[in-house]
């Protein structure tokens, strides 16, 4: 049992928020009476948060492949002990979830602290009444996702961070805080800061809000402070106007994050103090020159991404996330969409770091429902709260740029639809004036003849590029871009032969020419690039999706373009295959499709693999992608020739919804069509005739060594951190041996854990929480994760007859 007392400044005595993530017991099922303090829990499993129930497995074909095939529903609990010293007996107790899959009931002493439906949203409760001071006390939690409630894999548990809280009874309460910023381009920008200040007192209290701004470096640049007088059991709120002198904006090149400390003085000593973080940046949309950050306009290049972290599910892990979103900044990402519900505070805390613009979006359904079991059951009673405490969580991010209020919603369709996205774009107004709202909406025309598009400030479309033009020509003030585009799918390292796409192969495996196996609206990237380019007035897009995630293993298993219904017929395929990235974060082909066109510095990519033993003298087609002028290609040497970026053209069999049937021609790739041969495979990129960049591919011959390669050698020792190991199976020479299916054990020495093993198979339904694991095309994944001691970790890796690996790692303090 923990004991928690008051926080650690001694100075000033300020009290501190405390990580609530320890030493709790779970148990998967239902479990009469848990609510009691005197229930016995001794055998219940003692873990620490985040943690996802369903990750752990079995897959099965008895849950929905759309949901992932793993037990998300059913009931699960989870209990905690802990004191809080009677030195914290006037104070006020609160326990904040970062969000909690899903259907939250908290009870504290046996007493009923209060719920919460909805899995993607924060929220806290006042537990003072229930506290024992200086004795043991007893926090339970029921969670009760249902069967068919997600579109995709929602996870299971108490995924997100928790933490305890002691204020004052007078003190900034959960997201108190507002900040916004004028004049930046100026040498003195005025902050502006509205806190609400809440006083649990039973009377009257006069007092003082000092608020400092700490500059990106953590130097105190700003202070001031305010008289406060708060009427009992009541929140006031108090504005203050400072000035930051010579601004050090937030861009996406300079994403420089300033801090807020706001001290609450009684009798002139400070009894609570709250933090906030921000940047200072202006942002604005306008039909002329669409979306400005700091007066620049920027093209958006994102990615739709939904919240689980791949092997290691919904559970939030910091690096996991940062890794994911570096991996996105490399393919050329500047924005994403948290498709189709708020993020974790942790994502945003990344793009705020990293300068990646954000639209956070609230709902995937209102009143109608597309699941038997989705958050329309919880609409009316609970949407207004969730859609007000996400902009209250999220409005000092200087990354978020929009509020989405709903993806597809069925409400298109109806003529009162409009009704509903007033009162929720009214709703983000009132909480936030500085940025507009926005809908992904994916019918066509209904939204527009209904009024719907009218009650959002910028109209996002899904799968609808060539009408981008026809729309801005029918509605010239209007602001649009591409809330979702292409849904592409493929398989890392899968080719098929021939190439065309409406060839459906039964290996459940897409390949990866990328030329459109996949839903009924889906296109290839191409499409969306050229309408991109040529509608110079669209914002940009948000492609589907940024990584592949579990669940939604489409076009296994779920072809249904109407009803977004359930199937699980092409079993065992159960995570999606839509990314270009796959679920371990191993780039496919299409990433560096998306690096040609989103990125600067040089680059050349060339596929497929040239291992075709077999099919010596048939003709291979060989696609290479780049941002430079030209590409040549070399085979063993011999020149295929040159080809021209947007001059040679490559044609992709076509059968989008919206095209006419027959062949589109791709500005954006090379092709050559190369009889077999053994050997290699060298693509030369130009710029301006100058050699900029150059790719090779060999044949490889037989798998002979691991090769364990760190994304970070060094990890923190706080028994979190992840280091990624990437296993390559590689032939004498090092080559990738490109089909190699080995399967691989691993073991551990010193201060990390293995935490999860994966390879980005969307068939294989080994545990993620395996010591084992096949590799798939070549490569799988082992994630390690520090303990809290510091020192060497030691990974061992051997299968048979290949030569045994090792790597060590650093765990620090
Ligand atoms: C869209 C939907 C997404 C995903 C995608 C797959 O219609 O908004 O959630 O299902 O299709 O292509």
């Amino acid at each position: 049992m923990c004991t928690i007392g008051l926080g650690a400044c001694k100075q000033t005595q300020l009290l501190s928020d405390q990580e609530f993530n320890k030493e709790w017991l779970f148990f998967k099922g239902e479990a009469e009476n848990a609510i009691l303090v005197e229930f016995d829990d001794s055998n219940w499993r003692k873990l620490n948060l985040p943690h996802d129930w369903a990750i752990e497995g079995p897959f099965s074909k008895e849950y929905n492949a759309r949901t992932g095939g793993l037990p998300v529903h059913g009931t699960g609990w989870y209990r905690k002990h802990f004191q809080i010293s009677k030195v914290a007996q006037n104070k006020i107790i609160s326990v904040e979830f970062d969000g909690a899959m899903n259907n939250a009931n908290v009870w504290v002493n046996g007493q009923f602290a209060g719920k919460r439906p909805f899995g993607y949203i924060g929220f806290e409760f006042d537990i003072t009444p229930f506290i024992k001071f200086g004795e043991e006390n007893v926090i339970a939690v029921r969670l009760s996702p249902e069967d068919l409630s997600a579109r995709w894999y929602s996870g299971a548990g108490i995924y997100r961070n928790v933490k305890l809280k002691i204020n004052n009874k007078l003190h900034i309460p959960q997201w108190g805080t507002k900040i916004t910023s004028k004049n930046i381009s100026g040498s003195n920008t005025q902050v502006n800061i509205t806190s609400s200040i809440c006083n649990k007192y039973k009377d009257q209290k006069t007092a003082q809000l000092q608020t400092q701004i700490l500059s990106p470096k953590g130097e105190i640049i700003s202070v001031i402070t305010s008289d406060i007088v708060i009427q009992a059991k009541t929140t006031g709120i108090v504005d203050q106007k400072l000035n930051v002198e010579n601004p050090q904006v937030w861009s996406l090149e300079t994403p420089n994050i300033y801090t807020a400390i706001s001290n609450i003085l009684i009798g002139g000593k400070t009894v609570d103090s709250y933090e906030s973080k921000f940047g200072i940046r202006e942002i604005k949309f306008t039909p002329e020159n669409g979306f400005q950050l700091n007066g620049k306009t920027i093209k958006l290049q994102g990615v739709c991404m939904h919240h689980d972290l791949g092997p290691l599910g919904t559970a939030v892990n910091y690096r996991a996330t940062e890794r994911q979103m570096e991996i996105m900044k490399g393919m050329g990402v500047n924005a994403l969409r948290t498709s189709h519900n708020p993020p974790s505070p942790e994502m945003l805390e990344i793009c705020d770091k990293l300068g990646i613009l954000v639209q956070v979006e609230a709902f995937d359904e209102w009143k109608i429902g597309k699941v038997p079991n989705g958050y329309n059951k919880y609409f009316d009673e609970w949407h207004e709260k969730d859609l007000r405490d996400m902009i209250k969580r999220d409005r000092n991010h200087p990354s978020v740029i929009m509020w989405s209020i709903g993806n597809e919603i069925l409400e298109q369709g109806k003529t009162d639809g409009w009704k509903i996205a007033k009162a929720l774009t009214e709703i983000c107004h009132s909480e936030d004036s500085t940025r507009p709202t926005t809908a992904g909406f994916n019918y066509y025309p209904a939204p527009f003849e209904n009024q719907l598009t009218k009650y959002v400030d910028i109209v996002g479309m899904n799968y609808w590029p060539i009408n981008y033009e026809e729309i801005l020509e029918a509605n010239p003030n209007m602001i649009v871009y591409g809330s979702e585009t292409s849904s592409q799918t493929s398989s890392r390292g899968v080719y098929h032969f021939p190439i065309e796409a409406k060839e459906q192969h039964q290996t459940n495996q897409v390949s990866s020419y990328d030329v459109t196996v996949g839903p009924a609206w889906a296109y290839p990237p191409d499409v969306e690039f050229e309408q991109q380019e040529k509608v110079k007035r669209s914002l940009g897009e948000f492609m589907w999706t940024g990584f592949d995630y579990l669940g939604e293993p489409t076009p296994y298993g779920g072809r249904d373009n109407s009803t977004h219904g359930y199937w699980n017929d092409d079993w065992p395929s159960r995570s999606s295959y839509f990314a270009p990235v796959d679920l371990c974060g191993f780039p496919k082909d299409r990433y560096y499709l998306y690096q040609s066109q989103w990125t600067t510095k040089p680059m050349v990519h060339v596929l497929p693999h040239w291992n075709w033993e077999g099919k010596e003298g048939d003709i291979i087609p060989v696609y290479s992608y780049t941002n430079c002028d030209e590409v040549e290609l070399f085979v063993n040497g011999k020149s295929f020739g040159k080809k021209v970026k947007g001059v040679d053209l490559t044609p992709i069999p076509a059968e989008f919804h919206f095209f006419p049937k027959g062949t589109y021609l791709s500005k954006y790739r090379l092709s050559w069509d190369v009889p077999y041969q053994p050997g290699n495979i060298k693509v030369v990129a130009y710029k301006n005739g100058k050699v900029e960049a150059e790719k090779e591919i060999h044949t490889a011959g037989k798998a002979s060594q691991i090769n364990l390669v760190a994304d970070r050698g060094t990890i923190n020792a706080d028994g979190k951190d992840l280091s990624f190991i990437t296993v390559r199976i590689e032939d004498e020479n090092g080559n990738l041996c490109p089909n190699a299916n080995q399967l691989i054990e691993f073991s551990i020495e010193g201060n990390g854990v293995i935490t999860a093993v994966g390879n980005g198979d969307a068939t294989s339904l080994k545990a993620y929480q395996s010591k084992e694991r096949n590799a798939f095309n070549g490569l799988c994944l082992l994630i390690v994760k520090s303990t809290e001691k510091s020192g060497i970790i030691k990974i061992t890796a051997k299968s048979n007859s290949l030569t045994c690996s090792e790597l060590t790692i650093n765990s620090k303090k």
